[in-house]
C-alpha cells in the first residue's frame, strides 16, 4: 500500500503528467523543444532557436529558410544578430540571426486556439536580441511566466541591428529597413506555423518596447500588415517619436563610408564598396559616441541608425498612415519617467547633489527644439517653469528636466498616436496607460518613479520567477500587468479574458481620453483623464506651429 502511495506520489509529481507538444511539424522541418515545470499539472513547452528565414544577404531582405532534414532540436537560443556591445566598444553576434523562440502553456490537456503574442525586443535600433539582458540567469524577455500566467503563447523574435539593420541611401540603391522586414518575416511565420503550436493564427497580438515599441507601430502602419494580426501594444515608443525615423539617411551612409575607407565622391561606387566591405567593420562603424556631444547636442541625436521612409514599407509620413492601423485594436503607454536615462546624460547635475540651474533646463529645451532655430525656448521654458514659483526646490527643477525629456521624446507622440488611432478607427478599441511604479534601480535620487524599461521585469513575470529578490507588492503589480496585456490579447478588451484585473480600464475614444496609472496599488482612482494635456498642447499646438528653421544643415 504505501508502495503503491509512493509510486502514485511520483506520477502525481512528475510533470509528465502535464500534456506535452514533443516534436513539431513547421513549414521548414520537424522541431523539437524542452519542456518546463511551472507547477502541479502546468509546464511551458519551450523551442529555443527556431529558424524564420534564411541567413539574410546584406542589406537585402530576409528569404524563405530552405528547411532541414531530421528533428531541428530547437534547445539553446541563437546568436543575436550582429550588433556593437552596450560599451560601444567591440562587436558581438552573427549574420546568422533570424531565429525566434515559442513559450507554449500546457495544462493537463493539449493547449490549443490559443492567443499568441509576438514580442519585438527594444535597444534603439543598434543592439538587443530576443534573448536579452541576461537577469538572475535567465533573459528579461522569458516567456514562461507570462505564458503560464496568462494562457497566451509568447513568441520572441530577433531582426537585424545596427548598421546591418537600417543603413540606407534614401533611394533604391539601398532602401533600407532590413530589421523591420525581419521582423515582418517573423510575424509571418508565426501566422502561418503557430497553429501546429496550438495557437490561433486569427488571434495575434504584437507587443514591444522602446524601440521594440516604435517597430510595432510601424508594423501597424504599413500596408503590408493588412490582416497579419489583429492587436498591437506599444511600451515607451511609436512611429511618431523625434528618435523614430532617420530623415537623411544618405549623410548618415557617407559618414559610416569615411569611417570604412569606403567614401567616394562618387555614390554608385560608395556603395559599391560599402557592399564589399566587412560586415563587423560596418558594424563597429555604427556605434555611438557619446563623448561627441560635448554639450552641443541631445542623446537623442546620437540615435542615427533608424528606419527610413522608404516608400515602400513606409511609404509615407507615419501621421498619414493611420488609416492602415485602423484595423487592429491597439493599447499604449509610456513610463513617468521614460526620459530620465537621456536626461540623466544630458544634464548630469539631476542626479547629483549638484542643483540644476534654470541656464541648464533652457540649454537643453534649445538643443531639444533646434529645428526652430531659438524660437521655442522662450515659451517652452514657459510652460515648464510655471509651476515652480520664485524659488522652486531643486528637485521641482530636477524633475522638470525628465518631465521635458520624457513629453519630448515620448509622451506626447504616444498621446497623438492614441488620438489619430482612436479617430480612425472603426470598431477596433484603443487604450492608453502610464506606468508610474516607483524604481528600484538603486542609486537613483527619491524622486525618480519609473525609469525607461522599467516595466518589461513586471510584464515578464520577473516578481514570480524570482520571489526573493522581490515584494508582495511587486508581485501584485506583475499579476496586474499580466492579467491585462493577455486578456486584451485574448478578446481586444484589457477587462476581458481569463484574468481578474484590479480595476475597470476604460477605452480612449476621441472625445473621452481616459488613461490608468499602472502600479502596485489600483483602485477606482487609477482611472484619470487628458494625460499632461496641458503639455501635449503646447508641443502639438504652439510649438508644430513655429516655423522651422531655414538651413537645417547638420554638422558632419
Ligand atoms: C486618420 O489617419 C490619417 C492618416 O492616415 C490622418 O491624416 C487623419 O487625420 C485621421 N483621421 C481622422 C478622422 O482623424
Ligand atoms: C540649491 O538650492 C537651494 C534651494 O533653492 C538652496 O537653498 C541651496 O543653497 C542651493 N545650493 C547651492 C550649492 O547653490
Ligand atoms: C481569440 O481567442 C479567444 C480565446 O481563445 C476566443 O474566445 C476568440 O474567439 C478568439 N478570436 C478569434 C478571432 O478567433
Amino acid at each position: 500500500m504505501e508502495k503503491l502511495l509512493l509510486v502514485l506520489f511520483v506520477v502525481w509529481l512528475n510533470p509528465s503528467s502535464a500534456a506535452q507538444l514533443g516534436v513539431v511539424q513547421t513549414e521548414g522541418g520537424l522541431v523539437e523543444g524542452w519542456r518546463h515545470r511551472m507547477g502541479l499539472f502546468r509546464t511551458v513547452d519551450v523551442f529555443q532557436g527556431v529558424p524564420f528565414a534564411d541567413v539574410p544577404g546584406m542589406w537585402e531582405k530576409p528569404k524563405p529558410h530552405p528547411g532541414w532534414d531530421g528533428i531541428l532540436k530547437a534547445t539553446k537560443y541563437r546568436d543575436r544578430c550582429l550588433q556593437v556591445t552596450l560599451l560601444q566598444t567591440k562587436t558581438q553576434g552573427s549574420e546568422d540571426c533570424l531565429y525566434l523562440n515559442i513559450f507554449v502553456p500546457q495544462g493537463r490537456s493539449l493547449s490549443t486556439n490559443l492567443p499568441v503574442m509576438v514580442y519585438l525586443f527594444g535597444g534603439a535600433f543598434l543592439l538587443g536580441a530576443s534573448n536579452d539582458v541576461e537577469v538572475l540567469g535567465d533573459s528579461l524577455y522569458d516567456g514562461k511566466e507570462m505564458a503560464d500566467r496568462g494562457g497566451v503563447i509568447i513568441v520572441t523574435v530577433n531582426y537585424r541591428v545596427g548598421t546591418l539593420g537600417f543603413l540606407s541611401s534614401g533611394d533604391a540603391r539601398m532602401p533600407g529597413n532590413y530589421g523591420l522586414w525581419d521582423q515582418h518575416a517573423a510575424i509571418s511565420w508565426v501566422r502561418r506555423n503557430i497553429e501546429r503550436f496550438g495557437g490561433n493564427p486569427d488571434n495575434m497580438t504584437i507587443f514591444g518596447q522602446s524601440a521594440g515599441a516604435v517597430s510595432v507601430s510601424f508594423q501597424m502602419l504599413s500596408p503590408y500588415s493588412k490582416g497579419l494580426f489583429r492587436r498591437a501594444i506599444t511600451q515607451c515608443g511609436v512611429a511618431l517619436s523625434p528618435w523614430a525615423l532617420q530623415r537623411n539617411p544618405m549623410a548618415l551612409t557617407k559618414k559610416i563610408a569615411r569611417k570604412v575607407g569606403c567614401w567616394k565622391f562618387n555614390e554608385d561606387e560608395m556603395l559599391n564598396c560599402l557592399k564589399k566591405a566587412d560586415p563587423v567593420d560596418l558594424t563597429k562603424a555604427g556605434s555611438i559616441d557619446v563623448l561627441l556631444l560635448l554639450g552641443k547636442g541631445v542623446v537623442m541625436d546620437l540615435l542615427e541608425l533608424a528606419p527610413v521612409i522608404d516608400g515602400d514599407f513606409i511609404p509615407d509620413e507615419p501621421s498619414n498612415l493611420f488609416h492602415n492601423a485602423a484595423q487592429f485594436d491597439y493599447l499604449a503607454g509610456i513610463n513617468s519617467m521614460d526620459g530620465h536615462i537621456f536626461a540623466g546624460v544630458d544634464v548630469p547635475s539631476i542626479n547629483s547633489k549638484t542643483n540644476t540651474t534654470v541656464e541648464q533646463v533652457t540649454h537643453l529645451l534649445a538643443r531639444l527644439t533646434k529645428e526652430k532655430g531659438n524660437a521655442a525656448v522662450p515659451s517652452a521654458i514657459a510652460v515648464y517653469s510655471a509651476h515652480w514659483g520664485s524659488s522652486p526646490e531643486p528637485a521641482v527643477v530636477k524633475k522638470t528636466v525628465v518631465d521635458i525629456e520624457t513629453d519630448f521624446l515620448f509622451l506626447v507622440p504616444t498621446q497623438v498616436a492614441l488620438q489619430l488611432h482612436a479617430k480612425n478607427s472603426s470598431g477596433a478599441r484603443t487604450y492608453s496607460y502610464l506606468f508610474n511604479m516607483k524604481t528600484r534601480i538603486p542609486g537613483f535620487p527619491r524622486w525618480v518613479e519609473a525609469e525607461h524599461a522599467e516595466d518589461l521585469q513586471y510584464l515578464f513575470g520577473k516578481p514570480y520567477a524570482f520571489p526573493l529578490v522581490y515584494f508582495p507588492r511587486h508581485r501584485d503589480l506583475s499579476g496586474y500587468m499580466i492579467a491585462y496585456w493577455t486578456n486584451f490579447a485574448r478578446t481586444g478588451d484589457p477587462n476581458r479574458g481569463d484574468s481578474r484585473v484590479p480595476v475597470p480600464w476604460p477605452p480612449f475614444t476621441p472625445n473621452h481620453r481616459p488613461y490608468l496609472t499602472i502600479n502596485h496599488k489600483m483602485s477606482r482612482s487609477s482611472v484619470n483623464y487628458d494625460l499632461r494635456s496641458h503639455y501635449v498642447s503646447y508641443w502639438t499646438q504652439t510649438y508644430s506651429k513655429l516655423p522651422a528653421k531655414k538651413n537645417q544643415e547638420e554638422e558632419a
